[in-house]
C-alpha cells in the first residue's frame, strides 16, 4: 500500500539502526563536559507564489518556539531559506530570527540553490550582477557570519568569507559549506567553489587543536533520496574522486556525521565513499516548509538506511552531555499557511555513550525499508 504510505505520516526503522559512531571515544577520552544543545532547522523555501516572499514564517516561528523552550545553544540552518532570493526574502528570513535573538540563541545559515539566482542568465554578466545581488542581500540580511571577522575562519578564496565557514562552540566544531555561485571582488565575474577547492581548508579546520568533535553541514546530500543533484555534481555518481576524497577526510579526522537538507524529508543513513574505503552517517534534516518530495528513482545503491519520515515538517537537535551525544529528530503534521502549535513527535534518537554504546534502537523494527519499485 504504497499510496497509504505516501500519504500518511510514515516513519520508518531498520533493525540496523544499530548505529557505530566510533569518533564518539574520542569525543568522550577526556574530561566530561557540561550539557549543551543546538538546533537545525531544515529548508523552509516554500514556493514561488506563496506568501511572507517564499519563507514559511510560521513554521519558523513554531520550530523556534521549541529551540528556545529546548534551551538550545545556536541554530544552524542547512540552506534554501526562501523560495528566491531578493532582499525581502532573506529579510523577512531573517526577521523571524527575532524570537531566537531576544533569547540569546545565535543563528548560523549557509546558502541553498533556492538562494542563488536561477543559472539561465542571457550572458555572463548579467549573470555575475545577479549573484552578485543575491549575494550581498544574503551577507546584508545575515551579518557578521564567521569568517567576515575575528571570529571563525572562512576558506582563503575570492567571495568565500562568511559564506563558507566554520567556528568551535564549547568542545565542537561546526563547518558549514557554501557549493553556489559567489563573486570574486577583484573579477566580478562569479564563482562556483566546489569541495575539492574547500577540501585543503577542511583538512586544515579538522586538524586544528580547538575541538573535541566536528560536524560538517551542507545544503545537498552526499547521496540524495528524491533529489540526484548532490554535493558533488549532478548525479549521485558524480566525480567520484572528489566524494572519495571528502569522505576520507571526514572519516580520517575523526568526523562521522554530515547533516544537510534539500530533499524537503527525513532520512539517515550510512553512505559508503565511491570507492568503499570510507563511510559517513548522512542525516537529510527534514523539511521546515509545507513542501514535501519523495524519494525518487535512482535510490542511492552505496548507503545503509536506517530511518525515514516523509511528508511531516521537523527540525534536529543535537544534545551533547557529560557521557554521550544524541541526534534528535522532532516532527509534526503539516500546516504553513497560518500560525499554529503543533505537537512535535520526537521520532529518532540515536547516538553513542562515552563506553561506545550506541543507543537508539528503535522500539519497533521494520524488515523492510520502504523503497519505489525498480
Ligand atoms: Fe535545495
Amino acid at each position: 500500500m504504497a499510496t497509504m504510505q505516501f500519504t500518511r505520516r510514515r516513519f520508518l526503522q531498520f533493525c540496523s539502526a544499530n548505529v557505530v559512531l566510533p569518533w564518539m571515544s574520542s569525543l568522550f577520552a577526556t574530561e566530561a563536559r557540561s550539557s549543551w544543545a543546538f538546533g537545525i532547522i531544515p529548508d523552509t523555501q516554500w514556493w514561488f507564489n506563496a506568501p511572507f516572499h517564499g519563507t514559511a514564517i510560521h513554521v519558523i516561528d513554531a520550530i523556534n518556539v521549541e529551540f528556545i523552550r529546548q534551551q538550545v545553544d545556536f541554530v544552524i540552518q542547512i540552506g534554501d531559506l526562501a523560495e528566491m532570493p531578493s532582499a525581502l526574502a532573506f529579510q523577512t528570513r531573517a526577521a523571524h530570527n527575532q524570537s531566537l535573538t531576544e533569547a540569546g540563541i545565535k543563528f548560523y545559515p549557509i546558502r541553498g540553490n533556492h538562494d542563488v539566482p536561477n543559472n539561465n542568465p542571457k550572458n555572463l554578466d548579467d549573470q555575475a550582477m545577479k549573484q552578485a545581488a543575491a549575494a550581498a542581500q544574503f551577507t546584508a540580511a545575515f551579518p557578521d557570519l564567521p569568517g567576515t571577522s575575528s571570529v571563525g575562519s572562512s576558506p582563503d578564496l575570492p567571495g568565500a568569507a562568511g559564506m563558507t565557514y566554520s567556528f568551535t562552540h564549547n568542545d565542537g566544531k561546526f563547518i558549514l559549506l557554501d557549493t553556489f555561485p559567489m563573486v570574486d571582488d577583484n573579477t566580478k565575474r562569479s564563482k562556483t567553489y566546489t569541495i575539492s577547492d574547500y577540501l585543503p581548508w577542511i583538512e586544515a579546520e579538522l586538524k586544528r587543536d580547538d575541538h573535541r568533535f566536528a560536524l560538517v553541514f551542507a545544503h545537498k546530500p552526499l547521496q540524495g533520496q528524491n533529489h540526484k543533484d548532490i554535493l558533488f555534481g549532478e548525479n549521485l555518481d558524480s566525480n567520484p574522486e572528489m566524494q572519495n576524497a571528502f569522505m576520507e577526510c571526514l572519516q580520517r579526522n575523526g568526523v562521522r556525521c554530515f547533516l544537510c537538507g534539500h530533499d524537503h524529508l527525513y532520512h539517515h543513513s550510512r553512505v559508503k565513499s565511491p570507492d568503499g574505503r570510507s563511510e559517513v552517517d548522512q542525516v537529510i534534516c527534514g523539511s521546515a516548509s509545507h513542501k514535501f518530495y519523495l524519494p525518487a528513482l535512482p535510490l542511492p545503491e552505496r548507503e545503509r538506511p536506517i530511518a525515514q519520515e516523509l511528508m511531516r515538517i521537523g527540525f534536529v537537535i543535537v544534545r551533547i552531555n557529560d557521557d554521550r551525544i544524541s541526534f534528535e529528530y522532532y516532527s509534526a503534521r503539516p500546516f504553513g499557511a497560518k500560525p499554529q502549535t503543533p505537537q512535535w513527535e520526537l521520532q529518532d534518537a540515536f547516538g553513542h555513550t562515552q563506553d561506545g554504546q550506541s543507543f537508539g534502537e528503535p522500539a519497533e523494527t521494520m524488515k523492510q525499508f520502504f523503497r519505489p519499485e525498480r
